[in-house]
């Protein structure tokens, strides 16, 4: 059934979604580049903080431990069985997020795209990428039962879409200095 792979998906994206947009809140403080730069353009830029990152790392796995809590609760109202994340996969899911959305902007340094500069695709699906190869170093077992390829092809459909969406309503709400 299409609804309950759309479900799962997104419940077992939720600790990766949640990351990003704790980020943006918690941003600000000290780059995590230091200030360091490469061949005359910035490491990461003023946009990846530590604080920024710890914070949505936290978020990310606090919600996976929250969403555990529920999910028999949730599972029987809506009919099937939902994921509930062991403590690694939180950590991969939250963590590999973050990670994903660095390595996106350490690649923007290097095409010299400036700190707030889009990249389509990539904005959309880093975290995605770094969420999924994280958890399945992490806890493969875990990753291979949950995300088998119906979920993932669901995921990557259905997160560009979330991503635009959330971006916009944050930029509206003057979160955010760029709708992407
Ligand atoms: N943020 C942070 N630390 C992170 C990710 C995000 O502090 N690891 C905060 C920053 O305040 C950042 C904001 O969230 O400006 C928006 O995140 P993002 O769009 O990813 O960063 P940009 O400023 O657009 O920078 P870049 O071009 O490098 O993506
Ligand atoms: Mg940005």
């Amino acid at each position: 059934m299409l609804v309950d792979l759309v479900a799962v998906a997104f419940w077992a994206m939720l600790p990766a979604y949640v990351p990003n947009n704790a980020a943006v809140l918690a941003g600000g403080g000290a780059p995590i580049d230091g200030g360091r730069t490469m061949d005359g353009r910035r490491l990461l830029g003023d946009g990846k903080t530590w604080r920024g990152t710890a914070v949505g790392t936290l978020a990310g796995v606090l919600l996976a431990l929250g969403l555990n809590f529920v999910a028999p609760d949730v599972g029987h109202v809506i009919g099937f069985e939902l994921p509930v994340f062991p403590f690694a996969a939180a950590v991969g899911l939250a963590l590999g997020a973050m990670l994903g959305d660095v390595a996106a902007s350490f690649l923007k340094r290097r095409t010299g795209r400036e700190r707030g500069a889009a990249f389509p695709v990539v904005d959309q699906l880093d975290f995605v990428a770094g969420a999924l190869l994280c958890t399945a170093l992490l806890d493969f077992g875990w990753f291979a039962e949950t995300f088998t390829l119906p979920v993932i092809a669901v995921v990557i459909v259905l997160t560009p879409l979330l991503h635009v969406v959330t971006n916009v309503v944050a930029y509206l709400l003057g979160l955010k200095n760029e709708p992407y």
